[in-house]
């Protein structure tokens, strides 16, 4: 048997998406989440220890991911917000919770996850997640891009710190449908428009991105640490009209 992974988010689009791979990959998961009735009926499909926190809460966080046991062969933590304002609408309130949830909140599992992250067998990965908005500029995402523009920092500094025992890699995707992005998928006509903005002219499903944080949470991936990856139907790099 495998080390265990943890999962923060493990009841969320991306999240449970990567937990259902893992386990059909033959490894054992600890999900975290806050909601329980959606956390127990997760974890009870798929046969995975679960512990409920909010992430916002440092004890409940710290607590939750060392119980998760004393080997832990992957962290990944996939939890997000998508709080689009123009910035003259946005408060101090409204960063700095983009800001505890996305960044401090990452640093903060990673931070409880350490000693057992250190004593796994070969070389876990701590997978994050940033947004395709931090090497785009996109209107009204001053917050969530400052907020994924630390854990993209985050990411290149614990992986030259961790190295070489740990791996540390972030995704940045594009408009995935998932619970997090339902204000903006939900409405069929805006849903298009942006899928059209995409080379693959369509939005992301949760496994686009769980295939991807699988991948590099697997031994596969043993030489890949540092990286930020687009997982993005080309949004970040390409323009197919004009
Ligand atoms: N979907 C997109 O378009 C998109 C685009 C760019 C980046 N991302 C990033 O991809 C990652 C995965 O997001 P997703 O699309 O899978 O979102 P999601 O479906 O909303 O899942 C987010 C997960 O985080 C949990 N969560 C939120 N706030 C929490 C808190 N305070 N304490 C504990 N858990 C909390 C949610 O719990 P509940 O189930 O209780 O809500 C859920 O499990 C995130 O980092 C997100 O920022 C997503």
């Amino acid at each position: 048997m495998s080390d265990i992974t943890i999962i923060v988010g493990g009841t969320g689009g991306v999240g449970s998406a990567l937990a259902r791979r893992l386990v059909a990959a033959g490894r054992q998961v600890h999900l975290i989440g806050r909601d329980p009735v959606k956390l127990s009926a997760i974890a009870g499909e798929l046969g995975a220890s679960s512990a409920v926190a909010d992430v916002l809460d440092a004890d409940a966080l710290k607590a939750t991911v060392e119980a998760a046991g004393p080997a832990v062969g992957g962290l990944a933590y996939a939890v997000g917000s998508i709080n689009l304002k123009p910035v003259s609408r946005l408060t101090d309130g409204d960063f700095e919770n983009d800001f505890r949830l996305n960044a401090l909140g990452a640093v903060r599992a990673v931070q409880a996850a350490l000693p057992a992250l250190k004593a796994a067998h070969g070389t876990p990965c701590v997978m994050l997640f940033s947004t395709v908005a931090v090497a785009q500029g996109f209107t009204a995402h001053a917050s969530v891009a400052m907020a994924k523009g630390a854990v993209e920092g985050l990411t290149l500094a614990l992986a030259a710190e961790l190295a070489p025992k740990i791996r540390v890699n972030c995704i940045a995707p594009s408009l995935t449908r998932t619970p997090l992005a339902k204000a903006l998928t939900g409405n069929e006509q805006m849903a298009t428009a942006i899928a059209q903005m995409h080379a693959m002219q369509r939005l992301g499903e949760a496994d686009d991105i769980a295939a991807t944080a699988a991948f590099l949470m697997s031994a596969d991936a043993g030489w890949i640490t540092g990286q930020i990856i687009g997982v993005d139907g080309g949004r970040s790099t390409l323009r197919t009209k004009g």
